[in-house]
């Protein structure tokens, strides 16, 4: 069956092998089966939901854009480009939150986490992001979504929405409803300080990440430096799964060499961590510093990344722009 595949990546600083492991590497995957259809975005709007430096916001978006190409999406394939290039977003966004209700958006566990203590200082942007989440997939009638476990509510929102949409304005089908896809192993890389904390762009620690544009350097001290326990590795899976560190790491391993986890835990079983980590560290500059090489390549040519985003922006709106027109027909506009 063809897919129609959307997804989305904040354009919020460096991205991290968590992102790659858990997102762009899967949107390769998916760009390189000629059944499936693919559209990334770099999606900035949500970005603003919290404050941004311009300066930096700018540079952001284009780094993403530059990490995607350089993790292997090809804008000849797939359609690449940043969300406030294309205003039916914003457009769609407003129309679904008359749909979505206010009961719906205050279950929202990211909402509740990134707002904090003081809710009434959060942005009103930061409350409805998912519906402009809900936006950005029902526009393009994707019917798959790849995405982190922790996207996972948010795409039952936008079920929602569709099929509220869809019954409220008796027009079945015209929104179409999109399927999460949601990798089994791997979906959740950990801090390398800490294996019961997700590796993220906003730990203040360096240490906790290996960025995809570290130098090897970096990647080879980030590695040594990994917290670990000290036991030899174990033979099975059941005894992994007790040692946080232990598991990300193997799990690291696993993605980056493209190789079942039993096979990895079989390959280093008794061996103790500093072997392991040689094996880890080379593995890891291997996959790594191409990408990073290529990002900073690419970085140096902003007009050629300027370009890929308009000309995505250009086949995007076609798409979007022409379900904004039904919408509003639908709506009574
Ligand atoms: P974010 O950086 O939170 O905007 O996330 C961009 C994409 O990367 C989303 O699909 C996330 O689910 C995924 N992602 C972010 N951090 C991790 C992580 N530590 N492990 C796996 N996937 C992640
Ligand atoms: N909310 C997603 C995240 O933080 C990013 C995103 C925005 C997205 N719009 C999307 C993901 C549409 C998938 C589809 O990771």
């Amino acid at each position: 069956m063809s897919k129609k595949i959307f997804s989305g990546v904040q354009p919020t600083g460096n991205l991290h092998l968590g992102n790659y492991i858990g997102a762009i590497k899967n949107f390769v995957s998916l760009q390189n089966d000629p059944n499936n259809f693919c559209i990334y975005c770099v999606v900035d709007l949500h970005a603003i939901t919290v404050k941004q430096n311009p300066f930096e916001l700018k540079k952001n978006i284009r780094e993403t854009a530059a990490a995607f190409i350089a993790s292997g999406l090809d804008y000849k394939k797939s359609i690449i480009f940043n969300q406030s290039l294309v205003p039916a977003h914003a457009e769609g966004s407003w129309m679904l939150s008359c749909i979505a209700r206010m009961g719906w958006l205050n279950r929202m566990t990211q909402f509740k986490e990134k707002a904090g203590k003081d809710k009434e200082k959060a942005s009103v942007g930061l409350y409805i992001y998912p519906v402009l989440m809900a936006a950005d997939i029902l526009l393009y009638d994707a019917t798959h979504v790849p995405v982190g476990e922790d996207q996972k509510q948010h795409l039952e929102l936008s079920r929602d929405i569709a099929n509220k949409f869809n019954l409220d304005f008796d027009s079945p089908n015209f929104l179409t409803p999109p399927e999460p896809l949601i990798q089994k192993n791997f979906a959740r890389i950990m801090s390398l300080k800490d294996g019961t904390k997700k590796m993220s762009k906003s730990d203040p620690s360096e240490l906790s990440r290996i960025n995809l544009n570290d130098t090897s350097d970096q990647v080879l001290n980030k590695i040594k430096k990994a917290k670990t326990d000290n036991d030899p590795l174990p033979d099975n899976q059941n005894e992994l799964s007790k040692r946080p560190e232990a598991e990300n790491l193997l799990g690291i391993y696993s993605s980056l060499s493209d190789q079942p986890l039993n096979t990895t835990i079989k390959e280093f079983s008794g061996q103790n961590f500093s072997s392991f980590k040689e094996k880890l560290a080379d593995l890891a500059v291997h996959k790594i510093l191409p990408i990073s090489k290529e990002i900073n390549k690419l970085l140096k040519d902003e007009n050629f990344l300027d370009n890929v985003l308009i000309e995505g922006a250009e086949k995007a709106n076609q798409i979007a722009s022409e379900k904004i027109k039904q919408l509003k027909k639908i709506v009574g506009f």
